[in-house]
């Protein structure tokens, strides 16, 4: 019996996962990681501590199983969010800057120059003025970066670099369209931006596709290949197994996130989404995708947990919203990275509206779910404009999609079915698959749709007067959120 090793190294959490070939999970490890918020906006990860997780999951996931009976290791990663870190010592130089941190300033940011070289809008999101941010502030770090003695990487490049014990220093191509340094066009870091953002070259890594022998993990598993890095929201579209153009999923996690597969021609958003590189296997032609990025999904009902001490547990937030009807007239905005797709306001701040004595918790809960239901119709209102096709059914997939209430929730406010497939861990297992194909262990995407199966699904519901009144509500929500710009 042989396997693939998934690695899934989230927000907030890193997962290991072995599959087999049927697309079953034969184990899973899980060990979440602590989220520093040292300041308003300010969010940080321990790189250093991911990597020590990341062995121990190792250890523990393959608990009697021979390393031989690996086939292969495949990363999956949360994207944008920066590590530099000493070539000599290994040792991360700062704290990683995540991708919802919002330190960074984007204001004088060319929008349209970005939009044509990126496919990205200006943010904070995106990577580059993150190093940038930390190449400025602190003192000596551009030169040693000149001199490529400090690294930059994504999550993927960094665990790489360290499961290779510092011999391999890659990304992928879906991960480095995330840092707003890559050309869309030829796919390699570009000079211009290089300049504008003030990153020297020796400090990147090199771009690899997503599916490809990149060497071996010899710091954990000596001779067991690595043999994919992607972006974890690709990841999941490849799980998913949306191979033909127009095919889309939305995976709520600690975010949101919506991409459609669109071909290999990338295409131009002209409704506020992104366009990236949805993965690219071996030499084969790059396929692209557009995507609409929702920063706080999960996260919310993580801060209803541990920030306001509402629920004890993330999955009571179903059975708490379920105790009222409705939302008693309050409205969610949870714009605390600023708010992402469709709106690309950096600078809105998250604002609770329509309070009256008459709120308990149980209405802030249905906010809180309905704040991910209306964030998700605006980016489908979106994709829908941008590709001149109406969605007729969403495909969902991550954590979130176990509360029942949610997925009804969405289908109602987007008034299509949404569809959730047997195995919910698409994340791991795109990986998984990208990593198989290129060892052989599946050999072809084919082979991989066989193991397609529908675990549940919810039809829309909502009367439309009603929708459309509180949709209403939502868009007046918003507009709050952006006028209490920090
Ligand atoms: O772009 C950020 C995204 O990759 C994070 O995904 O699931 O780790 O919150 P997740």
């Amino acid at each position: 019996m042989s396997y693939v090793l998934a690695v899934d190294q989230g927000t907030t959490s890193t997962r290991c996962i072995l599959f087999d070939r049927r697309a079953t999970v034969v184990a899973v490890e899980r060990a979440e990681h602590p989220q520093s918020y040292p300041r308003p906006g300010w969010v940080e990860h321990d790189a250093a501590r991911i990597w020590r997780d990341l062995q121990r999951l190792i250890r523990k996931v393959l608990r009697g199983v021979d390393p031989s009976q690996v086939a292969a290791i495949g990363i999956a990663n949360q994207r944008e969010t920066t590590v530099l870190w000493d070539r000599s010592t290994g040792v991360p130089v700062a704290p990683a800057i995540v991708w919802q941190d919002t330190r960074t300033d984007v204001s004088t940011l060319d929008a349209e120059f970005l939009k044509s070289r990126t496919g990205l809008p200006p943010a904070t999101y995106f990577s580059a003025t993150k190093i940038q941010w930390l190449l400025d502030r602190t003192p000596g770090l551009r030169e040693r970066a000149e001199r490529g003695d400090v690294l930059f990487g994504t999550m993927d490049s960094w665990l790489i670099w360290n499961l290779t014990g510092g011999a391999l220093h890659v990304t992928d191509v879906t991960n480095a369209s995330r840092t707003m340094l890559m050309n869309l066009t030829d796919l390699d870091w570009d000079p211009e931006l290089l300049d504008l953002f003030g990153v020297p070259r020796a400090m990147l890594p090199e771009i690899r596709s997503s599916s490809e022998v990149y060497g071996t993990a010899g710091a954990v598993l000596p001779g067991v290949p690595i043999a994919a890095a992607i972006g974890d929201q690709q990841a999941a579209l490849f799980g998913q197994t949306c191979f033909e153009p127009g095919e889309a999923k939305c995976t709520y996690g600690t975010g949101g996130f919506l991409l459609m597969n669109t071909g290999t021609t990338p295409v131009r958003s002209s409704h506020g989404l992104i366009t990236t590189v949805g993965y690219r296997i071996g030499d084969r032609p790059p396929v692209f995708a557009l995507e609409g990025s929702i920063a706080i999904a999960g996260s919310l009902v993580q801060w209803m947990r541990d920030g306001l001490g509402l629920i004890g547990t993330a999955s009571e937030i179903e059975t708490l919203a379920r105790t009222v009807e409705d939302n008693g007239g309050c409205y969610i905005v949870p714009a605390f990275s600023g708010l992402f797709a469709p709106y690309w306001h950096s600078e809105a701040r998250g604002v609770i509206v329509g309070l009256t004595s008459y709120i308990t918790k149980a209405h802030l809960a249905r906010a809180v779910l309905e704040a991910t239901g209306w964030q998700t119709r605006d980016v489908v209102d979106a994709m829908n404009a941008d590709s001149g096709l109406a969605l007729t059914a969403l495909n969902v997939d991550g954590g979130m999609t176990a509360d029942n209430l949610l997925m009804q929730i969405v289908a109602d406010f987007l008034q299509v079915p949404v569809v959730r497939p047997m195995v919910a861990e698409t994340v791991s297992l795109g990986a998984a698959y990208a990593a198989g194909l290129a060892v052989g262990y599946w050999s072809d995407q084919r082979d991989l749709r066989a193991n397609r199966h529908r675990a549940g699904s919810w039809k829309p519901g909502l009367d439309s007067g009603r929708r459309a009144g509180e949709y209403a509500n939502w868009r007046r929500a918003v507009e709050c959120a952006v006028m209490f710009s920090r």
